[in-house]
């Protein structure tokens, strides 16, 4: 099958397809047991750098679950690590970062890195991936949004209340333009390389989006998030955003001139869709905690957001954040099958 006949990048250009695509955020991760085998013999950054592991990995759920894409194996936090930034992950804590930002000064030690340089082990994964991805699902190449990014910056790792990277927003407005900056800078880059090394479609994560007041998430996530997606060579490269928490900003998220916007399952994805617009193609929803239902009630809402996503000019089936480290593999395989059932187009339907 040609790339652009898998009718997960038809969706994407609004196209109709045979049925509902699917892929789960996350979709390679500690919910499946061959993921913690490989797991239990390497650290997380060992496999994020690995090409050959982070393409075994990639692969899993595409043969387990038989999703509509494959995702790349990595982490929002490696182009972090490449502009100059310590990173660790702690088992059961999470990312830890080594640096500190209050003044300009502290901006002006991040680099810029050059993608290929310093993270050429992503864009090898990329290729080698291509080769075993033919004929079968598009590959989804993926950058943390620079709010995001900033996030965890700032904070040093996850936060709760990210009152250091508020303040810096309020009250040092300068700096956290200058970091913005540069951060934005970094994702454009590194998503087209991305890209140029055989990624068929990018994703970026806005994670904390939803930490934000409408007005506060126009002025101040806003301007950098459409300067990355009007910046990428996207020619037959579909842009796909997508923030947590963003019921209530989807009436400015609307404006970023993504090809496809992610919803998570705070609301209907109708309703996101009308939000969005008559040409908006959504992605999304289901709580990930429903998969810890039986496989008939999984069943039935899968069907419940498939009619819903009906409404939208089209809509690619996911979670409505990450696929939570308990979920039953079986439940998520049970998913993939309810969804390619329930999204079968009928002869007379218009997509
Ligand atoms: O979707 C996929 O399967 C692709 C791989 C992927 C991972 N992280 C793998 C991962 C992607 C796209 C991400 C993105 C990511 N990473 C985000 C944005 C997506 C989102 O969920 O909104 C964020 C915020 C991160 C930062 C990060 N990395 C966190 C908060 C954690 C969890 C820490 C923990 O222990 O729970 C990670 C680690 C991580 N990233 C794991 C995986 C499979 C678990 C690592 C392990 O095996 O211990």
């Amino acid at each position: 099958m040609k790339p652009s006949d898998y009718r997960f990048m038809k969706v994407c250009r609004g196209e109709p397809a045979d049925t509902v695509p699917v892929w789960i955020m996350r979709q390679a991760g500690r919910y499946m047991s061959q993921y913690k085998e490989i797991r239990g013999k390497h650290t997380f950054l060992e496999m994020c750098k690995s090409p050959e592991l982070a393409t075994e990995v990639t692969l899993l759920p595409i043969d387990i679950l038989k999703v509509d894409a494959a995702i790349l194996f990595c982490d929002i936090l490696i182009p972090v690590e490449a502009m100059g930034v310590k990173l660790d992950f702690i088992d059961g804590t999470g990312p830890v970062l080594d640096f500190t930002i209050e003044t300009a000064g502290d901006v002006e030690k991040l680099i810029v890195p050059d993608p290929v340089e310093k993270t050429g082990f992503v864009m090898e994964a990329i290729r080698l991936l291509r080769r075993e991805l033919e004929g079968r699902v598009p590959l989804i190449g993926f950058s943390g949004a620079p709010f995001t990014l900033a996030s965890y910056i700032v904070e040093g790792g996850g936060s709760k209340n990210f009152i250091k990277l508020k303040m810096l927003m309020y009250q040092a407005p300068d700096v956290y333009r200058k970091l913005m900056k540069k951060i934005t800078k970094t994702v454009i880059d590194y998503l087209n390389a991305q890209i140029e090394a055989g990624a068929q479609v990018v994703q970026i994560f806005d994670t904390w989006a939803g930490i934000l007041t409408p007005e506060d998430y126009r002025k101040y996530v806003f301007p950098y998030t459409q300067e990355i997606i009007g910046n990428l060579n996207r020619e037959g490269v579909p842009v796909i955003h997508f923030a947590n928490e963003s019921a209530t900003l989807l009436p400015v998220i609307r404006e970023l001139g993504a090809d496809v916007y992610g919803l998570d399952w705070r609301i209907h994805i109708d309703e996101g869709a009308a939000i969005l617009g008559e040409n908006a193609i959504v992605q999304g929803n289901m709580d990930p905690t429903a998969l810890f239902h039986p496989v008939k009630k999984i069943e039935e809402i899968a069907a419940d957001i498939i009619r819903r996503g009906k409404s939208a000019a089209g809509h690619i089936f996911n979670l409505g954040h990450g696929i939570l480290p308990p979920t039953d593999v079986r439940h998520a395989q049970a998913l993939v099958e309810a969804v390619h059932k329930h999204g079968r187009r009928t002869e007379n339907e218009p997509r």
